[in-house]
């Protein structure tokens, strides 16, 4: 793959196909949808870093981060369609990082029952695990993914220069699910992402390309195997559990708590399936690498 070569792949679930650019630029979004029947939906911060992207196109622009994942926001998102006369035709484009690929996925399937959408990934973690798999949804309270849908976009667009405003804590952030990938399915990838750095894959469009798209097929192989999780996704909830437990009530990003949340269960796991303790020494060295933290204090009550 070559700086300026967008690669097309078609992934296909259970009642859709989803095509795939990867390697693309934000502006092939107008091969792929009529502009005067779209709206985007994207947060603040992204808004204020890239806006020369948005000029032209109808956006509809949300309060960002994961506090503000809530009906509140869907609200607000449907008031907004409601006022730029939204209808059947409309078709909605997430750009953004997992919170707002989540609310926009959550909004379009809603609204009048359902319109079209696609995703423009612009986090490293969405890039690479929140825009693929069909789950969207809101946060109820502390509750996570409390409420929403499986439903897959139409497309996914990836356009590596949003990454140039990302800041460098979400670049640590995402590379908790590219670790995690890792872990469940590509021995291979592991090794290689120990013989890395993020400065490398910050510093290469075509390092972070490539490293982009072999998640994305892990993840796709996983969801497609098992689309109602019954099976192999639930791999994908490595870290999970106790990584979600910890996100909201201690305000964590995604990220820092699925690194704990990893480590957490491997610590399970050596008490009571025999999981090797130099496994967990792997691991844990590994998400040290890419600076995420392995460790979580908390006050135990009556202590
Ligand atoms: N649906 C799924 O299968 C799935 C899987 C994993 C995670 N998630 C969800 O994804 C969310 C986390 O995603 P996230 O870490 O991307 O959070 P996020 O959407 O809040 O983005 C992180 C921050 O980066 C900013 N940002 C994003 N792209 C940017 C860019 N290119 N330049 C500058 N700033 C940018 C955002 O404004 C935000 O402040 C969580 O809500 C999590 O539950 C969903």
């Amino acid at each position: 793959m070559t700086n300026n070569e967008t690669v097309t792949r078609k992934y296909s679930f259970s009642n859709k196909t989803i095509d795939c650019f990867f390697n693309a630029k934000f502006s092939m979004l107008e091969e792929l949808v009529k502009k005067e029947n779209t709206i985007l939906i994207t947060d603040e911060n992204l808004f204020a870093k890239q806006s020369e992207k948005f000029s032209g196109w109808k956006t509809i622009v949300l309060k960002p981060g994961e506090a503000f994942k809530n009906q509140d926001t869907v609200n607000d998102a449907i008031d907004q369609l409601i006022q730029l006369q939204a209808d059947r035709q409309t078709f909605i484009v997430g750009v953004g990082g997992g919170v707002i690929t989540d609310i926009a996925g959550f909004v379009a399937s809603i609204y009048m029952r359902e319109v079209n959408f696609g995703f423009v990934p612009t986090s490293i973690l969405a890039m690479v695990d929140a825009s693929i798999g069909g789950k969207n949804g809101i946060d109820v309270g502390v509750y996570k993914n409390l409420v929403g849908v499986i439903n897959h976009p139409r497309f996914l667009l990836y356009d590596n220069s949003f990454l140039e405003t990302l800041p460098h804590e979400e670049w640590i952030n995402g590379f908790a699910e590219i670790i995690k990938h890792a872990c469940i399915k590509d021995a291979r990838m592991f090794q290689f992402l120990q013989q890395s750095s993020l400065a490398d894959f910050k510093s290469s469009d075509e390092a972070i390309g490539k490293l982009v798209q072999q998640n994305v097929e892990i993840k796709y192989n996983v969801v497609a195997s098992d689309e109602r999780e019954a099976g192999d996704r639930k791999l994908l909830n490595f870290g999970h559990t106790i990584g979600h437990a910890i996100e909201n009530t201690a305000q964590l990003q995604h990220g820092s708590a699925i690194s704990i949340g990893m480590i957490a269960a491997c610590a399970i796991s050596e008490k009571i399936n025999n999981f090797s303790k130099e496994d967990t020494e792997q691991i844990r060295s590994l998400l040290s690498q890419y600076h995420l933290p392995v460790t979580f204090n908390i006050d135990k009550p009556g202590t």
